[in-house]
């Protein structure tokens, strides 16, 4: 579970990205996140990670606070950036241990997490290779395999699609659903409509750093009387 209470925060010029947002997401779902580019997506994340500081307010994770307690609220949670910016001299393999060192996973767990989820991504066959000579893609996957290791309860991906073939696109998605559906929570933002149309069982929508709308996908169809696709919704409730 993640809530985000009454968080504002500005960037050096005092004009506020994030504008007293206040963001429930509940346990067992898929919450999307959507906005136009620079509407504060990413800020967003970055406070609720703890990356960035907050003027106001405060974030929990799973009733940790980021502010007061960010070392057990950083366990509550496991992040995928929007850029996949991992150790490039270590091989796939050495960085995954790296990251089971620092959470503690049993090597037992660790062997089965890595071989299950490599083959499915299929980078287990260059698990040895130094992740400098990997693909955008296939460091996108190394990283979502290492965040996924220590089965977080909460997921938190910043446009996790981006740069993924079709069918780890379609992998992943079917993880974040089976997270979900073990009572997790899984949040991640994207510009791929048709994805949070599909997978998410509520979205908010941010536009200017203010949450300008919070439900189902159905329920924003009914808000701007579109009943045909979510683009369209999308598009007149910006507009608004
Ligand atoms: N380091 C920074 N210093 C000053 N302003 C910043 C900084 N990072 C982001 N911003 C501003 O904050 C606002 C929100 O940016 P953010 O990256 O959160 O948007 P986003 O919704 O993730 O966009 P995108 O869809 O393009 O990823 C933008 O106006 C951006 O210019
Ligand atoms: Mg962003």
């Amino acid at each position: 579970m993640i809530e985000i209470k009454n968080v504002s925060e500005s960037y050096v010029d005092g004009i506020k990205v994030i504008d007293n947002m206040n963001i429930t997401m509940d346990d067992g779902i898929v919450f999307g996140f959507i906005g136009p580019n620079g509407a504060g997506k990413t800020t967003t994340i970055e406070m609720i990670t703890g990356v960035l500081g907050m003027d106001e307010g405060d974030i929990l994770i799973d009733g940790k606070s980021i502010k007061k307690d960010p070392i057990e609220a950083k366990k509550q949670f496991g992040f995928v950036p929007d850029t996949p910016d991992v150790f490039e001299k270590l091989t796939g393999l050495e960085y995954l241990n790296f990251v089971g060192d620092v959470y503690e996973v049993s090597a037992d767990k660790r062997l089965e997490i890595v071989e299950k989820l490599a083959k499915e991504f299929n980078i287990y066959n260059h698990l040895k290779d130094r992740i400098q000579s990997y693909s955008h893609g296939m460091k996108q996957k190394l990283l979502i395999i290492s965040v996924l290791m220590h089965n977080p309860k909460n997921w938190i991906l910043d446009e996790p699609m981006t740069g993924l073939d079709p069918k780890a696109s379609y992998t992943l998605k079917q993880l974040m659903k089976e997270h979900s559906e073990q009572g997790n929570t899984v949040f991640f933002s994207t510009h791929v409509l048709e994805v949070a149309e599909k997978i998410c069982d509520k979205i908010a929508v941010i536009d200017k750093g203010k949450i300008i709308f919070v439900g189902t996908v159905e329920e924003l169809k009914e808000k701007s009387k579109n009943n045909t696709s979510l683009e369209e919704s999308f598009l007149k409730i910006i507009e608004e």
